[in-house]
C-alpha cells in the first residue's frame, strides 16, 4: 500500500515558493517504478563521458609523497579505529596528510579489461563516476612546506592544487575557535558527472557519494588519531565562497561544482578526564568573505565535449535544498579516550591493518549465493551502525562523532544467510527512542519480536519469517546481488515530517547519513572476509509496499548488500599509482 503525494504542478505557486515541496517533488519524480525508470537519456553517450579527474589548469600542483603501506605513518590495526583512545595522535605533516588523503579519496587500484582501464578509489561512487571533489583549507603548519590557503585534491596525481593563497593570520583567526592543529576539509559535487549516466536521479547519487566521502575521511582521520566534525551550521553561501565554487568564471557552467559541506579536522588529543571542549559548527561569514577576497588560480578543466541534455530538475532540487540560515550551533566534544567503545562484540579480524582494509575495499559485482556469516558478525555490523543516542553527538563513538545529529535512517533488513538467524525480514531502529513513531508509520499488523540472540542493547526486531531472496532482488531493480548475499537492506529515512520540521536543506543530509553508514559497512564487510555493494537502483514504492509505509512518512533512500563475492577474473588489477611509476 503506497500513496503518491500529489505532485504540485510546475507553475503552482506553492511549488514556486516552498522549497520543501520542491525537494519532495524531486524525490517523488525520481522514483523508479516497475514499469518506468526515473528519466535519463536512456543510452550512454560515450563521446561525452565526463572525465573523472578534475584539474585546475594554471594552479600550482604540489605532489604529496606516495607512501608504501609499510612506510610511516604505518596504519594501526583495523580494530583499533573503533577502540576509543587506542590510536596515538600524529602531527600534521607531509606524510600524515598524504596518508589521510590516500585513505579518504585517493586511487586504490586500476582495473583493466582489454583496451579499457579505469581507476578505483578509497571512496566508492555510484557508477564509478566520482562526482565528489575534495578540498583542504590549510593554515600555515610548522613542518609542512605549504602556504596557508585553499587546495583542491587531485587524486590521479595524489597532489594538492593551490586554488588560493590566504593570509596566514586570517586562516589562523578562522580556525581560532577550534582545537589546536585544526584544518578544514570541504566537499563539492559535479552533478554533471552522475547526470550524464543517470539523468534526473543523479542528485540523489551525488549526495550518497558525499556521505561515503565523509565516512571515508572520518575513518582516514581516525587511523592517525585525528578528530573530525561536520561544520553543518555553516550557511551554504559561505561554503561556496570558501571553496571557490561561486567563481563562475573558473568553470564551464554545465560542469560547475555544487558546494556541499565543510568539516573541521584536528590533530590534538583532548586530555583524558577533561570536560571536553565546546566547538562551533559554524564559521564567521565575514572572516570567510575577507579571506577569499584574494587572487585565485586555475580554471577548471573541461570534463565533456558536449552536454546534450540539461536536467533542470537537478538544479531545482539543488537550489531548493540550499542552506540559507547560519545557526550558532555548537557541540561539546569529549576526549576520545573517555568515550565508550561502540561494539562490545569481538572484532572480526583485529590483526589486519586499517590501511589494508581500506585499500582492498571493493564493491562486489556478484555473490556466490552460498556464503553465510555468523550471527555475531551480523550483530557486530549492526552495532557499528548505531550511534549511542544517549550521549550528545560530540561524545559518540567514531565515526558517528562526525555527524552532529541524531540518526534519521533505520534499516529494513532482508536476512538470507546468517547462521542461527531465521531468514526473513528484520528491522533495526537506529534511534530506539523513535520506535513507536516508526511503528506507527508501518503496517500495524507487523509482529515486532526482539531478534533472538541479539545483544540486549541492539534494537533489532524480527518482523516476518520467510525467504526474501527473490523479493530483495526484485525490488533492487532485479539485481541478483541483493538476493545472493548473506543479507541486504533498505535504508528507511524519516522523511516528510522531518523535512517539514527542519527544512528542505535536510534532504541531501538524509543521503549523506545513508552514505556514511554504507561506508562503515563496506569496510566492516572486508574485515569480516566478505564484501559489500551499495545499491542506488531500486523500485522505491514497491520497497515501501513490503512494510506498507504510510505515505511519505518514511522513504527508502539507499540499498546495500553484503555476502561472499565472486571475482570477475577477466579483469586485471594494477597498482593505484603505476601510472606515476610506483609499484
Ligand atoms: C551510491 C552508490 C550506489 C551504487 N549503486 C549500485 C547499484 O545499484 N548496483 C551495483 O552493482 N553497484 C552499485 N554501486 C557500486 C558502484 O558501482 C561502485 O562503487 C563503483 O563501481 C566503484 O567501485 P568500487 O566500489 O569497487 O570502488 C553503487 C555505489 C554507490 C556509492
Amino acid at each position: 500500500m503506497s500513496h503518491e503525494l500529489p505532485i504540485p504542478s510546475e507553475d503552482s505557486e506553492s511549488a514556486a515558493i516552498n522549497p520543501i515541496d520542491l525537494v519532495i517533488r524531486y524525490h517523488v519524480r525520481t522514483k523508479h517504478h516497475f514499469n518506468r525508470y526515473a528519466r535519463s537519456l536512456g543510452y550512454l553517450d560515450w563521446a561525452n563521458q565526463p572525465d573523472p579527474f578534475r584539474r585546475f589548469e594554471g594552479a600550482k600542483l604540489i605532489s604529496l609523497p606516495l607512501l608504501m603501506p609499510d612506510e610511516e605513518p604505518v596504519s594501526p590495526a583495523y580494530g583499533a579505529i573503533y577502540q576509543p583512545g587506542a590510536i596515538p595522535c600524529q602531527p600534521v605533516g607531509p606524510k600524515t596528510l598524504s596518508r589521510f588523503l590516500e585513505f579518504a579519496l585517493a586511487l586504490s587500484a586500476w582495473k583493466r579489461a582489454g583496451e579499457s582501464e579505469w581507476a578505483l578509489r578509497s571512496n566508492p561512487s555510484s557508477g564509478n563516476l566520482h562526482p565528489t571533489e575534495g578540498y583542504l583549507v590549510l593554515p600555515k603548519i610548522e613542518g609542512l612546506d605549504l602556504d596557508a590557503g585553499l587546495y583542491h585534491y587531485a587524486p590521479k596525481e595524489h597532489g594538492l592544487e593551490l586554488r588560493a593563497k590566504f593570509l596566514p593570520d586570517a586562516v589562523a583567526k578562522l580556525l581560532e575557535p577550534f582545537p589546536p592543529h585544526a584544518f578544514i576539509m570541504g566537499f563539492t559535487s559535479v552533478h554533471w558527472r552522475e547526470a550524464w549516466k543517470y539523468g534526473e536521479r543523479a542528485f540523489r547519487y551525488c549526495n550518497h557519494d558525499i556521505g561515503h566521502a565523509i565516512g571515508a575521511a572520518r575513518i582516514a582521520a581516525a587511523t592517525l588519531g585525528w578528530n573530525m566534525v561536520l561544520l553543518d551550521a555553516v550557511e551554504q553561501h559561505t561554503t561556496a565562497l570558501l571553496l571557490g565554487t561561486n567563481r563562475s568564471e573558473d568553470f564551464i557552467e554545465a560542469e560547475s561544482e555544487h558546494p556541499e559541506c565543510l568539516a573541521v579536522i584536528w590533530a590534538a588529543p583532548e586530555s583524558r578526564g577533561s570536560e571536553g571542549r565546546e566547538i562551533p559548527l559554524f564559521l564567521d561569514p565575514v572572516l570567510v568573505t575577507n579571506l577569499t577576497d584574494c587572487p585565485w588560480h586555475g580554471k577548471a578543466n573541461r570534463l565533456s565535449l558536449d552536454h546534450a541534455v540539461r536536467w533542470d530538475i537537478i538544479d531545482e532540487a539543488a537550489e531548493a535544498s540550499w542552506k540559507t540560515g547560519a545557526d550558532k550551533m555548537t557541540i561539546q566534544v569529549t576526549a576520545s579516550a573517555d568515550r565508550l567503545p561502540s561494539a562490545p562484540l569481538p572484532l572480526a579480524t583485529s590483526e589486519v591493518s586499517a590501511g589494508q582494509i581500506i585499500r582492498q575495499r571493493r564493491s562486489a559485482v556478484s555473490f556466490d549465493g552460498k556464503t553465510s556469516i555468523s550471527a555475531d558478525t551480523f550483530f557486530r555490523m549492526m552495532q557499528l551502525t548505531m550511534p549511542d543516542v544517549a550521549l550528545p553527538p560530540g561524545g559518540r563513538s567514531m565515526p558517528w562523532d562526525v555527524w552532529p545529529f541524531d540518526p534519521a535512517i533505520h534499516l529494513m533488513l532482508f536476512v538470507h544467510r546468517v547462521d542461527g538467524l531465521t531468514p526473513g525480514l528484520y528491522f533495526l531502529a537506529r534511534d530506539p527512542r523513535k520506535l513507536e513513531m516508526i511503528q506507527s508509520c508501518l503496517n500495524h499488523e507487523l509482529n515486532w519480536t526482539k531478534a533472538p540472540q541479539a545483544p540486549d542493547e541492539l534494537p533489532l526486531y524480527w518482523l516476518l519469517e520467510g525467504d526474501a531472496k527473490r523479493l530483495a532482488a526484485q525490488v533492487s531493480c532485479h539485481q541478483e546481488i541483493a538476493g545472493d548475499s548473506a543479507f541486504s537492506f533498505g535504508m528507511l529515512a524519516e522523511f516528510e515530517g522531518l523535512l517539514r520540521e527542519r527544512g528542505a536543506w535536510w534532504y541531501p543530509r538524509l543521503f549523506w547519513e545513508s552514505g556514511l553508514l554504507g561506508q562503515v559497512l563496506y569496510l566492516e564487510a572486508e574485515a569480516a572476509g566478505v564484501r559489500a555493494t551499495g545499491i542506488g537502483c531500486f523500485f522505491d514504492d514497491p520497497v515501501h509496499e513490503i512494510l506498507a509505509v504510510r505515505e511519505l512518512s518514511l522513504q527508502s533512500l539507499y540499498h546495500f548488500t553484503i555476502g561472499g563475492p565472486v571475482e570477475d577474473r577477466r579483469l586485471a588489477t594494477l597498482p593505484p599509482y603505476f601510472h606515476l611509476g610506483r609499484k
